[in-house]
């Protein structure tokens, strides 16, 4: 075909070919399984599956235990985030395993470089690097080495014979992933393949993998800040809700067990506009700073602008404000700014962002030592939010002094064993007269 009938351009289309080659043993394989029948839930035997555990403990958390036995995990994220960096230095430290990281990407010496950088000195006898990217040469290596553990990195540089087009495309992506899925089916070796995605979120191509694999973990984070979440997107092993946050410095990945701590900025002055947020991320309770700045639009048409925090959701809060509670903000640059360079998706932080820029805009600190957790409707009611315990124990545990919340969060809620002061609300403005009216 010369034409594209869907998007007119010629000459566009490209051959592929795919080798049918074994095509018949499909149909063999099911006339084998004949012999499967169906069997009552009672009568399934449970068998534990094995797991390799990690010497990251927020890794470990993230996979639901420990890396299992013949699964096959997806670790995407963008170029340059620390993908590599993660699984070398999580595989540098598994003793008594045999790991083979195949590399598509680098070099052996870069390999060696990093791995120098991230462990100096350390000389592990269990730990190959192949730098190949074809996939049958590196089943044959498989075969000889034996691994325990398989790295692939990454699996859009690999490439199969049986497809025709070229490294990195939709195809080849499909066969090299559903080649190395047969083989740790087969073999109950696990395997990890790194996955890029690109800018727009995405995971090119590894997106289609997404049912192929048992796992699929997420590597977020901005590039300028040194913070990184490994989120579980999907596990056939565990939960997704788990995540695990690092930091990157000069040697390498460390896990990060107090998060709430370096989310809220140090400073001694108090100044307009900063809230702290009780929120959750995944399980994990933590406290975020939201910062906002309000100023007089210097344009006609007022600015505003989100990092961390979704634009939309800003402009939502701001009508409500504007018409619900008759704050005058229609005529105000509002920019809005989280800590660390992470992303807030919790409707709890709502509360918080509502604070921050009532702050900014009458220009009056709120007290280091509040923090809130609540959703806003588009009534301007506060709305509850889910675990609200785990909220108010961490701020409690942090020393925080007070909490604003939704009042229908109390409902069932034992507020005795916390030190923690408990101000529910209603409506945005009985927190705007707790907070500002004695000012
Ligand atoms: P890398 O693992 O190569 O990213 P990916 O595989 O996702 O493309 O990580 C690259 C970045 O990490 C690089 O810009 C440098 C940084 N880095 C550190 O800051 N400290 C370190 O110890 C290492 C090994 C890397
Ligand atoms: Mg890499």
């Amino acid at each position: 075909m010369g034409r594209c009938p869907s998007c007119g351009e010629w000459n566009t289309f490209e051959e592929e070919v795919v080798d049918r080659g074994d095509a018949g043993k499909g149909k063999s394989s099911i006339v084998k399984s004949a012999q499967n029948f169906p069997k009552l839930l009672s009568e399934i035997s449970l068998v534990q599956v094995p797991r390799i555990p990690t010497r990251f403990r927020e890794f470990d958390n993230v996979l639901g235990g420990g890396i299992v036995a013949g699964s096959i995990i997806l670790l995407g994220g963008e170029p340059g985030i620390g993908k590599s960096t993660l699984l070398l230095q999580m595989a540098l430290q598994i003793p008594d395993k045999k790991i083979l990281y195949i590399s598509g990407e680098e070099s052996e010496s870069q390999l060696k470089m990093r791995a120098e950088r991230l462990f100096p000195k350390h000389q592990p006898d269990n730990f190959l690097i192949l730098t190949e990217t074809d996939t049958n040469q590196i089943f044959e290596h498989v075969k000889s080495v034996k691994p325990d553990l398989l790295i692939i990195d990454s699996i859009q540089t690999l490439q199969s014979q049986l497809i025709d087009s070229a490294a990195g495309s939709i195809s080849q992506i499909r066969e090299c992933a559903a080649e190395f899925q047969h083989f740790a089916k087969t073999s109950a070796v696990p395997v990890f393949l790194i996955g890029h995605i690109t800018k727009d979120g995405t995971l090119a191509g590894p997106k289609i993998l997404e049912h192929i694999v048992d796992t699929v973990i997420q590597f977020e984070g901005d590039r300028h800040y040194g913070y990184r979440i490994v989120r579980c997107v999907k596990n056939r092993f565990g939960s997704t809700s788990e995540l695990g946050i690092f930091e990157m410095n000069n040697s390498g990945l460390h896990e990060v067990l107090n998060p709430s701590e370096i989310l809220i900025s140090q400073h001694d002055d108090q100044y307009s506009g900063s809230a702290i947020a009780a929120i959750l991320e995944g399980n994990r309770p933590m406290m975020i700073e939201a910062q906002a700045l309000v100023s007089s639009a210097v344009y006609g048409t007022p600015q505003r602008s989100a990092i961390g925090f979704d634009l939309r959701r800003l402009n939502m809060l701001l009508a409500v404000l504007e018409k619900r509670c008759q704050f005058r903000l229609g005529a105000k640059d509002v920019f809005i700014n989280m800590a660390g360079g992470i992303y807030v998706d919790d409707p709890a932080i709502n509360l918080s962002i509502v604070a921050s820029v009532l702050s900014s805009a009458l220009d009056i600190p709120i007290d280091a030592k509040t923090c809130f957790a609540g959703e806003m409707g588009l009534n301007g009611e506060i709305r509850p939010v889910t675990r609200i315990e785990q909220r108010i124990a961490e701020a409690d545990k942090l020393g925080f002094k007070r909490i604003f919340l939704s009042k229908y969060n109390l409902k069932g809620l034992d507020t005795k064993g916390y030190n923690i002061k408990i101000c529910p609300i209603a409506e945005v403005k009985d927190m705007y007269h707790q907070l500002f009216a004695e000012n």
